[in-house]
């Protein structure tokens, strides 16, 4: 039995996905002088469920609503793409470009509680016949029919899964990345959003892995834009 060691943060500056990453399952928490930080055992994960949340590449965190719009936006998203969205969380990527544009989105999602909230706010947002949620791990997904991919991971799972991107991807299939870049592989453009006062990710916690109080401050999300090119250089290899 490993013994895992949870940590808990409190987070009293301004928030990203990264202070939240790192602080899932046993993973190796950096030191951050925004962050004040206590830590403490928790019991090893017992269920299923907290399982599955321990292979999580990325812990849950929802885009706000109005950053999900410039999402769609900055990719140009129309009625004759297929959207998948790389670890989907409760699928409103995927439901927003469906019920705003008509296009068809797969939702790929290790996490079998957000594939369920997706299905259902899919059916709450008419467009079951539009999206679809895989419960399955995004590197092990066939990503080849996407012309627009959506990300919201983290910067070393990004750098990951840029193989995958640059070998499965049609040459011209938009990427857009919440948050983080992509390394070498330099964006063609690059979008300031201000989130919302009181998002929905104003506060989050994850019994199983991830414990973290988001303060209640409005903060500044970067949108990343790629198209997958014809030849990928040898550097991006
Ligand atoms: C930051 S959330 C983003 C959710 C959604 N894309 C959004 O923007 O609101 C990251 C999501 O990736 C999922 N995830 C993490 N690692 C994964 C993996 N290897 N395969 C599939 N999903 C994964 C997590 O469960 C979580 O729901």
């Amino acid at each position: 039995m490993i013994q895992r060691q949870h940590t808990i943060w409190l987070l009293v500056a301004s928030v990203s996905l990264i202070e939240l990453g790192i602080a899932g399952c046993s993973q190796k928490v950096e030191k951050n002088a925004k962050a004040t930080q206590a830590t403490q055992t928790s019991p090893q994960p017992q269920t299923e469920e907290q399982k599955i949340k321990c292979q999580l590449d990325a812990p849950y965190l929802p885009t706000p609503q109005n950053v999900v719009e410039e999402i769609l936006k900055l990719a140009n998203v129309n009625k004759g793409d297929i959207l998948y969205d790389l670890g989907s969380g409760d699928g409103r990527v995927v439901i927003a470009a469906a019920q705003k544009f008509g296009t068809r989105g797969v939702g790929v999602e290790l996490d079998p509680q957000r594939i369920q909230e997706a299905n259902e706010n899919a059916q709450k947002a008419g467009v079951t016949n539009r999206v679809r949620f895989l419960q399955q791990n995004l590197f092990q997904t066939d990503i080849s029919k996407a012309t627009v991919v959506t990300l919201y991971l983290l910067p070393e799972v990004n750098l990951k899964l840029r193989p995958k991107l640059l070998s499965q991807l049609k040459p011209g299939t938009r990427i857009v990345s919440h948050e983080f870049d992509m390394g070498g592989w330099k964006p063609q453009r690059v979008v300031k959003v201000l989130g919302p006062k009181r998002g929905e990710n104003f506060l989050y916690r994850d019994e199983s892995c991830y414990t973290m109080l988001v303060p209640d401050e409005q903060r500044e999300h970067t949108l990343y834009f790629w198209v997958v090119p014809k030849y990928i250089p040898n550097s991006l290899r």
